[in-house]
């Protein structure tokens, strides 16, 4: 069993969406997930109860709160016996005792930013804790920069410059954009299941393909994790 982990000290930097859209790749390509809630403002339980009213939660996927440490313990502990081949983590911006057990148990590290000078001072910073917290704990785990909520379109020269400096460290290989179809998923449930239902509708024929360019978008996240932690 797998953990990735989406951190970030700033809130709002896009942890949970990228999450859901993970979750909707991984599913989609028949991996067994997990997902651990460790915010306690509970937004993955939102999620859940969003998505089956719409019929649109895979129901092999389980959520597990785990926003104290014995309830993460016997998350895993849990999760490790259902037999689920990963575990998603979302965490509540900061650092904590909490996030950092997280961080030094998991198996990759994913930092969500947007491409602002501010969200990526947090960015490096959160990078920063994350390397200094391992090496203290003579921990090698993979940690990726996501680039999240990028414009589509032209990028601004300072969007631009501050693309070409994130390119110093390790990034995931490919952003996920500013869509509709990420900001909605909190309401609709499982963007690859939407998909599904969107395509027997021939009068949604503009709606499928933009929904099915922000599942591309995701399946290529999908594939940057499972390469990542088979290599
Ligand atoms: N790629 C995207 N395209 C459009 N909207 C997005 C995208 N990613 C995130 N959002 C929106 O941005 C807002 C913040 O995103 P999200 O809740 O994922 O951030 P977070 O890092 O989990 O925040 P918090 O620290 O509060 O937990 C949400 O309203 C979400 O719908
Ligand atoms: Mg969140």
């Amino acid at each position: 069993m797998k953990l990735v982990t989406f951190c970030s000290f700033k809130g709002g930097a896009g942890k949970t969406t990228a999450l859901m859209g993970l979750c909707s790749a991984l599913v989609k390509e028949g991996r067994r997930v997990a997902l651990f809630e460790a915010d306690e403002n509970r937004p993955l339980s939102r999620w859940q109860d969003n998505a089956v009213k719409r019929d649109a939660w895979d129901p092999g996927c389980s959520i597990f709160v785990a926003d104290e440490l014995p309830l993460l313990e016997a998350a895993y502990a849990e999760a490790e016996e259902d037999g689920f081949d990963y575990v998603l983590v979302d965490t509540e911006g900061g650092s904590s005792e909490l996030n950092n057990t997280i961080i030094a148990s998991s198996n990759l590290l994913i930092v969500p930013t947007m491409l602002t000078p501010l969200d990526v001072d947090e960015a490096l910073a959160t990078y920063r804790y994350i390397i200094e917290l391992l090496m203290g704990e003579d921990l090698v785990i993979p940690t990726a920069i996501l680039r999240q909520r990028v414009p589509v379109g032209r990028l601004t020269i300072s969007q631009r410059s501050v693309s070409d400096m994130l390119h110093a460290l390790p990034l995931t290989d490919s952003p996920l954009h500013e869509r509709d179809a990420f900001a909605s998923m909190k309401d609709r449930g499982m963007l690859h299941l939407n998909v599904g239902k969107v395509s027997a509708d021939p009068g949604m024929r503009l709606a499928l393909r933009n929904l099915e360019t922000a599942m591309e978008e995701l399946l290529l996240l999908g594939d940057f994790v499972t390469e990542t932690l088979e290599a």
